[in-house]
């Protein structure tokens, strides 16, 4: 067998639990299950080479991946996704190493295709026939994507004012899609109703333990991207902080592996002003989040109001050293617009919030020069279009004069 999975423990308890059935929260505590493996076997007989010799997708990490049988494995080319310097950032911001993990590369544009390839493929492979999520766009177009391949039903609930190109996307890989009137926690309560109801797995965001392995690959990638010495400073936009917990899980097995060491890059949660839980709490020094009110911003992704599992989310930041920040839409907006028109990168509204926590953690002193700092860039601008002004943009008749613009 590939993989070297054991049993699912707790976060908070660490209480047990086989990996062999229908898994959702801690039965003891009701916190989220973290998938583990015999780590001390696979540092006997796995090498770097063996993940290194095969295809730079998500599937080559499978020791480190949930998935019993490789004919379960669902891969529609996820990963594998390119680290590439942002050289004329880094010089405006008087950093020596800024990188853009770029996840708008993805299948679906997002990071949300690898929570989304082992999710469905382990729900597949313990014998689920119906899955149902809340989400706030991505998730849901990944998760539709690969329950698509996989065969399985997907019921998803979405706030209403999501972007249309999810709403699209859902439909077309076949997915039952409901509208909410309300945001991700008004949906997550419907589909919790629902699936206790007609017995649906719910996938829900830390509710099931296989989304995170997926996202775990990104912080395995970025450690062989930089051949194992990892960079100081790494800048995730947090939502539900699926990816954060998938860093911190790589770079934790990585080291029983004995392939790293102790040390870790500082994670930096960055987050919409007008949804701030992590850094309120984290400028509180709280060990959890307050349910924050009114949440709006136009980086839907990160419209979370509290991460599920936010005693964990916090708990990673205090451990790496990391920190909290917050930014304006203006700045998200002013930050898309500069990575294009810079860098030829045209990037999402989240991941444009980490770059425009830069010069905030700059000028407080928090980022060093001398820092090698990767942004996570967790999807690409072309699942935004429903936002894009084309306010000035001239609109010509045939045959007419074409004057240059000012
Ligand atoms: C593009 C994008 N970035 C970031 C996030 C936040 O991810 P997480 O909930 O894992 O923190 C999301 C979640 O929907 C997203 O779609
Ligand atoms: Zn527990």
């Amino acid at each position: 067998m590939p993989t070297y999975l054991t049993e699912l423990q707790c976060c908070e308890c660490g209480h047990t639990a086989p990996a062999d059935s229908r898994a959702n929260l801690c039965s003891e505590c009701g916190a989220s299950y973290l998938v583990q493996y015999d780590l001390a076997a696979a540092a006997k007989t796995l090498s770097k080479s063996d993940w290194a010799a095969r295809p730079p997708r998500l599937w080559r990490y499978r020791e480190l991946l949930p998935i019993v049988d490789p004919a379960n494995e669902l891969d529609l080319g996820e990963g594998g996704t390119p680290t590439t310097p942002l050289p004329t950032l880094a010089k405006s911001l008087g950093v020596e190493e800024l990188w853009l993990k770029d996840e708008g590369l993805n299948p679906t544009g997002t990071f949300k295709d690898r929570g989304a390839a082992t999710g469905a493929a382990r729900a597949a492979e313990l014998g689920e026939t119906d899955l149902a999520m809340p989400t706030a766009g991505n998730a849901g177009s990944a998760w539709a994507a690969y329950c698509a391949r996989a065969g399985l039903m997907l019921h998803v609930a979405m706030p209403a004012d999501t972007p249309k190109v999810n709403m699209a996307e859902c439909l077309a890989y076949g997915a039952q899609l409901y509208l909410v009137n309300g945001l991700i926690s008004d949906a997550g309560a419907l589909i919790g109703a629902a699936c206790a109801a007609h017995g649906w797995y719910d996938v829900s965001t830390l509710k099931e333990p296989y989304r995170v392995e997926g996202k775990k690959t990104m912080g395995i990638e970025i450690a062989e991207q930089f051949d194992y010495q990892l960079p100081d400073v790494i800048l995730y936009p947090t939502g539900g902080g699926v990816g954060l917990i998938g860093l911190w899980k790589a770079f934790n097995e990585l080291e029983a592996l004995g392939w790293i060491g102790s040390e870790r890059p500082r994670l930096v949660s960055v987050q919409a002003e007008g949804c701030a839980p992590v850094v309120r709490a984290f400028e509180a020094g709280a060990d959890s989040c307050e349910f924050f009110d009114n949440a709006a911003t136009g980086a839907a992704g990160l419209r979370v109001p509290r991460p599920f599992a936010d005693r964990l989310v916090m708990r990673i930041l205090k451990e790496t050293e990391g920190t909290a920040v917050a930014v304006s839409e203006q700045q998200i907006a002013a930050a898309v617009a500069e990575l294009a028109a810079c860098e030829g990168h045209y990037i999402c509204p989240e991941g444009a919030a980490a770059v425009a926590a830069l010069p905030l953690l700059r000028e407080s002193g928090w980022l060093r020069s001398s820092d090698r700092v990767v942004i996570l860039n967790t999807g690409t601008a072309l699942k935004y279009v429903d936002a894009i002004d084309l306010t000035g943009v001239p609109v010509l008749d045939p045959g007419s004069a074409l004057a240059p613009q000012a």
